[in-house]
């Protein structure tokens, strides 16, 4: 597979099947990702793998936390701008109805978007679900890292057939992640990644999300 068709194939997937990832493919992922660049070889990541009976573990612990109002302190970090600037606000929220109106979940239906939100939790059903975490004596460089980090996981995994959801939603929970995965406090719950096989048929992965134009962002300098 060449490096723009994992690219262009990736993309967040929010329906899994129960079909299993062999251990011996999730070596493959983690050891290549693992080349990541990093400032300084700091490869400042720490990864958690559940899969099995873990990893609905972890999924179960989270519902019961969610359902008995354990909300903890949340996450630890900013997962997005305490203020959005409108054309980020723009996106965010049409991102938001592209999603809903795939599964047909209507604007002000709080139930049904709950219902949504919670499959994060069970990891969209993928039967992988990792955890990832930064050491909490680290900077801002290094989450890019981790970053550049989580990326290579999602692409290689499209490589071996696989598809992927990167979770902040996990970060809201990170009190009840931390307890179940003996995660220790000096390090800081990043997200999670649902990775397995995606349902083609399902609803939700169908949306391809849009981007904006290359002038959008991009500076020339060219004389
Ligand atoms: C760091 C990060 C956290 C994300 N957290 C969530 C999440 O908690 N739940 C979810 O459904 N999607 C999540 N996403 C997926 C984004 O919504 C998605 O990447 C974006 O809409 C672009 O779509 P694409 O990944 O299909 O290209 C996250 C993506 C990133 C990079």
């Amino acid at each position: 597979m060449r490096v723009s068709e994992a690219i262009n194939s990736r993309r967040s997937m929010r329906a899994f099947k129960p079909d299993p990832v062999s251990k011996a493919d999730l070596e493959w992922i983690v050891t290549n990702a693992n080349r990541s660049a990093s400032n300084g070889n700091l490869q400042p990541w720490k990864l958690y793998v559940t899969m099995g009976e873990a990893r609905k573990r972890l999924s179960a612990a989270i519902h019961k936390a969610m359902d008995s109002g354990d909300n903890g302190p949340g996450s630890e970090y900013d997962v997005y701008p305490k203020h959005f600037a409108p054309v980020y606000d723009q996106r965010r929220k049409l991102v938001g109805k592209q999603l809903y109106t795939l599964l047909g979940v209507p604007k002000g239906d709080a139930a049904g978007m709950l219902k949504q939100f919670k499959k994060n939790y069970d990891f969209f059903d993928a039967p992988v679900g990792m955890i990832l975490c930064i050491d909490r004596g680290m900077g801002n460089g290094q989450w890019i890292d981790c970053g550049i980090f989580l990326d290579q996981l999602m692409l290689l995994a499209r490589e071996k057939g696989l598809h992927t959801c990167p979770q902040a939603a996990f970060s809201r929970y990170q009190h009840v992640v931390r307890r179940e995965l003996n995660i220790p406090e000096d390090q800081v719950v990043i997200c999670g990644l649902a990775l397995g096989h995606a349902d083609p048929d399902a609803v939700p992965n169908n949306l391809i999300t849009e981007r904006a134009p290359i002038e959008d962002f991009t500076t020339w300098f060219t004389t």
